[in-house]
């Protein structure tokens, strides 16, 4: 397997740039997830690796191997390219066997019989699905369906393997045993694997590294998950990967306010930097990073409270802002729970600073 590296991409249909100077690469032998909403132009980037469009600018290089370079004219044509890619729903054929599905791309690119039979083995057993050869799909539970789809990818003796929002439209249980198998097979095969979804959860379960897209097509992190959650780069990062709450905040007659509607503001006495107080900022701050504080002068009314097992959810109440709370059991044995109902102090101890969106500046 190979590293992946894509070069100032830019990619447009008709006077729409999608993509521009998109630059990103994913180290071989890792899982990177590209994580971005819904058309901010995920599967466009996956195309033009796989030579289904062509970039107006940029290169793109798998290993030492040049796939595409607008300036020097260089454009591998799509059967080539050793790509392989794992599509919606591990779509296998539910009218080929385990083995016809397995062997479908290398009859399409013309190879002997014998080649084929060989090569459509060793795929299966790399999976560990050589038993399940003559099955047909629905014989098969829905971890042994993806992993045959991973063996079609692999087949054709990729340098990479694509997944492009694989598991998208399946039920919780069965998308956490899909993740566990491409994580699974992906150690084993010490795979490269680029990951595409719009969904933070399965990113984070899955990746070594993840990739932040913002819906105008530009890349706007790129760290492990850890990176990510901790240091987010900006504000979209932030409240994309994990849960965040927005409190607006603006300078009172002495010092910071929270604006909560309702009730007069809130006196808020931590740290805020000088440019979050000249109007239209909000701080930000995750449900892990407030706790109870009898002292505080930040009040809250508790609208509900939820067990989960290892830790308690909370809603809250500051005035008329609704903020979430999470509570470890461990800080419950030491801080106590709050009951539904109740007002008690709350304080934040991790805290950051963005301007509110537009439109969103209503309390
Ligand atoms: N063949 C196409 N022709 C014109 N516009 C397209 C085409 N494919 C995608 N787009 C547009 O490009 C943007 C990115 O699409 P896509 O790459 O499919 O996003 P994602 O995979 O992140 O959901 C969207 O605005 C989409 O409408
Ligand atoms: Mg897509």
């Amino acid at each position: 397997m190979a590293n992946v590296k894509f070069d100032n991409i830019t990619v447009s249909y008709g006077n729409h740039t999608v993509l521009k100077n998109f630059s990103l690469e994913v180290e071989s032998g890792r899982i990177v997830c590209l994580v971005g909403p819904s058309g901010c132009g995920k599967t466009t980037l996956v195309r033009a690796l796989l030579g289904l469009n062509k970039p107006e600018t940029g290169v793109i290089t798998v290993g030492d191997r040049c796939l595409f370079d607008a300036k020097k004219r260089v454009n591998v044509p799509a059967e080539k390219r050793n790509i392989g890619i794992v599509f919606q729903d591990y779509a296998v054929w539910p009218h080929m066997t385990v083995l016809e599905n397995v062997c479908y791309p290398l009859k399409k690119q013309r190879r002997p019989k014998d080649e084929i039979q060989k090569r459509a083995m060793h795929a299966l057993e790399q999976v560990h699905m050589t038993e399940y050869a003559k099955h047909l799909p629905n014989q098969l539970s829905g971890g042994q369906q993806q992993r045959v789809a991973i063996a079609r990818a692999l087949v054709v003796d990729s340098d990479v393997l694509v997944m492009d929002e694989p598991i998208t439209n399946l039920d919780a249980k069965l998308r956490e045993e899909m993740l566990l198998e491409i994580r699974m097979i992906q150690k084993r095969l010490n795979a490269t694997i680029l990951y595409i979804t719009h969904d933070q959860q399965s990113a984070l379960q899955l990746c070594d590294k993840m990739a932040i897209m913002q819906q105008d097509g530009t890349l706007c992190q790129y760290g492990t998950d850890e990176e990510i959650i901790l240091h987010p780069a900006n504000r979209f990062t932030f409240e994309f990967i994990g849960v965040s709450n927005f409190i607006p905040i603006e300078k009172g007659p002495a010092g910071a306010v929270l604006k909560c509607g309702g009730a007069s503001p809130i006196p808020y006495d931590g740290e805020v930097p000088q440019e979050a107080l000249g109007g239209g900022y909000e701080l930000g701050v995750r449900p892990n990073d407030i706790v109870f504080d009898p002292s505080s002068p930040i009040q809250a009314h508790v609208t509900s409270r939820v067990f989960l097992g290892s830790e308690y959810n909370y809603f809250l109440n500051i005035g008329e802002k609704q903020v979430r709370v999470q509570q470890s059991m461990l800080d419950a044995r030491t801080r106590g729970v709050a009951k539904e109902g109740e007002t008690v102090g709350i304080r934040f101890l991790n805290t950051r600073f963005y301007p509110a969106k537009k439109g969103e500046q209503t309390v």
